[in-house]
């Protein structure tokens, strides 16, 4: 794999044009003692660039890009289409959104036009080919960042016309969409093409209890919902795909990219990430976010293109936007860093450079800080990692990750999954997912995060939890990857429904019933103080909730079984042979340790082996070149670990030194070992 930077960015957000220009020669020496080697600029300036619809300014952009290539910087140029100048909403209302409950928007805050609007179209295809065809041929450009974290949707009326026009071009024939969305359920049939108008809460949302934000989760109509999802994130990546349009006629070569947001759920990233060069992501982890949670996201974004990524923003020590915002403790951004780095980050940048004076971040960590001095703790510990970065990031950039396990991440069943009304509202998918995850991240082993129409043939154990929608020719891969020796396992509210929500019939789970050789009869939903027992057939036992499957075994033999309520003794998680290969499922919801002998069993069969032989506590991760592995070793525990035995007597790369066996680990302690 080759790396699209030459060398480890080392940098972040830097909004120069709200400070006075004394700072900025003060800001160059700062960065240059922190070892700061880039800088993400023009993220919001918009309405500097174009203070009216006839004026373009290009002025202090250009003293900007003047002073950062002087100084020896790389560029990330953002675009700036992601906050509107207020002349525009203005004169144009149209630009700015409708909501859910039908509000046009006004001027103000940011991420916030309608993705549909011609003429923001218009505005941004200009402002972003003006900014490439001055900027393009720079060499300390080194990436283009269109735009900024885009999401959320949109309910106007240029929306539900381009709704139409998205489906007709999907469906074809009125009936055909009829039949997709089973319109004749409440008798909502639909004759004209324009009698279609979007899902929000004035139309097919329904409030739940439990959901604050009337409407928007649940939905009469999962299957208009769903399309409606699928095309706001065609919409808004159209909006993408027109900006990099605009760059390319003036700059063949500079990667694009866009700064996603890990599991955000309202963009299809696997299909985003086609259309971008590299994939960048936004890190921000609370307080209480699990490392394991920080990991997964990572390998996500690594998944998307299945190719290194830029690290776009993490704060360097505190959030302002979370409920507590709590500072990172020393050591803990430096170990943050570290392990994107080592699930394949191949930049660590900052979300920012100097602290604001004003507007709702001025709490929001930064290099520089308020004092604005070199003298802080944040300070000293960036210029730290910027040296250990500067001296052996080069030698990493570019590595890929080995892994012979693979869990499948879909956002069409985000969605659909999240839409059911029933049967438990507490089912969620992202966390059904991480429960998989972590159960490899305990033991170190290397996890690919893969679309559903990934190539399965290099994983010896795929993972499907919850897959819920079944798309076409998704079941025939499946069945021919476990034919020909794969090990899969799946489980409960898995191959119910087709693409547009419509269930497979013929008895759960549906295309997938011959492969697990079960037949899920009916599904239990067990409220959050509710559980039943699991009785393993080793004789080991477990507890459950959320859903239980009742099943009838179909060729699979039984691994565990029900303890209690009126279905025990019967089925709850088994295992079939299948060709060379076999399936597990999983009918209700374990516990950790549950799972994690299920999942024991899976990974004993198909021989899937963690990064180093030994058992430990650390995380230990390993990103390979051609030439060589590098192994990542961080304590994330809250106490001293010792060295894995194999790594004794290696040297360090961070600190040069030889490690004793049984050196001990402190919290935050990372250690880098080249084999
Ligand atoms: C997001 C945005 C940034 C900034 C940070 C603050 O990631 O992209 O502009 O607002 O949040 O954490
Ligand atoms: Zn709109």
């Amino acid at each position: 794999m080759e790396a699209k930077f030459k060398k480890m960015l080392y940098g972040g957000d830097y909004n120069p044009e709200q400070w006075p220009r004394e700072i900025w020669q003060q800001d160059m020496e700062l960065f240059d003692k922190a070892g700061i080697n880039s800088a993400t600029v023009n993220v919001f300036s918009w309405a500097r660039l174009q203070p009216s619809e006839e004026v373009y300014d290009f002025h202090e952009l250009d003293d900007i890009v003047d002073m950062l290539t002087k100084a020896g910087k790389q560029i990330v140029l953002a675009t700036s289409t992601a906050a509107l100048p207020a002349w525009m909403v203005k004169r144009y209302p149209e630009v700015a959104r409708v909501d859910n409950e039908g509000r046009r928007h006004k001027f103000g805050q940011r991420h916030n036009a309608c993705p549909n609007s011609p003429v923001y179209r218009h505005f941004i295809q200009e402002l972003t080919g003006r900014l490439a065809e001055r900027y393009g041929n720079n060499e300390n450009v080194v990436c283009w960042h269109i735009n900024n974290e885009y999401g959320g949707e949109c309910y106007c009326e240029n929306c539900e016309k381009a709704f139409r026009v998205w489906l007709r071009k999907k469906y074809g024939t009125i009936e055909a969409l009829n039949q997709a969305w089973n319109l004749a359920f409440w008798g909502h049939n639909i004759y004209d093409w324009d009698e279609i108008v979007l899902p929000n809460a004035l139309s097919e949302g329904i409030p739940w209890q439990g959901i604050e934000e009337f409407g928007k989760e649940k939905t009469a109509f999962a299957g208009i919902s769903i399309d409606y999802r699928r095309f706001m994130s065609d919409s808004i990546l159209d909006d993408f795909r027109l900006e990099r349009d605009a760059i390319r006629q003036y700059d063949k070569a500079t990667p694009v990219t866009t700064n996603l947001m890990g599991t955000y759920k309202g963009l299809d990233y696997f299909k985003w990430a086609k259309e971008m060069d590299i994939v960048s992501w936004d890190n921000y982890p609370s307080y209480d976010t699990p490392w394991s949670h920080v990991a997964m996201r990572h390998d996500l974004m690594r998944g998307l293109k299945n190719a290194p990524f830029m690290l776009m923003e993490q704060t360097p020590s505190q959030q302002n936007w979370q409920s507590y915002n709590s500072l990172k403790k020393p050591g803990q951004m430096r170990a943050q860093s570290w392990q994107t780095v080592a699930h394949g980050g191949d930049t660590v940048q900052f979300f920012q450079l100097r602290r604001s004076v004003g507007g709702c971040e001025k709490f929001h960590g930064a290099v520089i800080a308020h004092v604005g001095t070199d003298q802080t703790r944040v300070f000293r510990e960036v210029a730290q990692l910027g040296e250990e970065l500067d001296r052996i990031g080069g030698s990493i950039i570019g590595s890929g990750t080995e892994s012979k396990v693979g869990i499948i991440f879909d956002w069409d069943n985000y969605w659909a999954l999240e839409y059911t009304s029933g049967p438990n509202i507490d089912l969620k998918y992202v966390d059904q997912i991480s429960r998989y995850y972590e159960y490899f991240y305990q033991k170190n082993i290397s996890v690919d995060m893969i679309p559903v129409d990934a190539d399965f043939s290099g994983y010896d154990l795929v993972a499907a939890p919850v897959l819920y929608m079944v798309k076409e020719g998704m079941a025939e891969a499946i069945e021919a990857y476990v034919a020909a020796g794969g090990v899969f396992v799946t489980g409960f509210m898995s191959g119910i429904v087709n693409e547009s929500d419509n269930v497979h019939l013929g008895g759960y789970p549906g295309p997938l019933r011959s492969l697990a050789g079960i037949w899920a009869e009916e599904i239990d939903a067990l409220a959050p103080e509710q559980s039943n027992e699991i009785l393993f057939t080793d004789g080991s036992t477990d507890q459950c909730g959320l859903l239980c499957d009742i099943l009838h075994l179909e060729g699979a033999e039984e691994i565990a079984r029900y303890g209690s309520n009126f279905y025990a003794g019967t089925p709850a998680v088994t295992r079939n042979v299948f060709g060379k290969g076999c399936v597990y499922y999983v009918g209700t919801m374990l516990s950790e340790d549950g799972l994690g002998k299920v999942l024991n069993m899976a990974c004993r069969g198909a021989g899937i082996a963690p990064v180093i032989g030994e058992e430990t506590e650390l995380e230990v991760t390993r990103r390979i070149s051609d030439t060589e592995a590098i192994y990542f070793v961080i304590n994330f525990k809250d106490r001293e670990l010792p060295l894995p035995a194999v790594f004794a007597g290696k040297k360090d790369l961070l600190s040069g030194r030889e490690m004793p066996e049984g050196e001990m680990l402190k919290k935050y302690d990372v250690r880098i070992v080249k084999v």
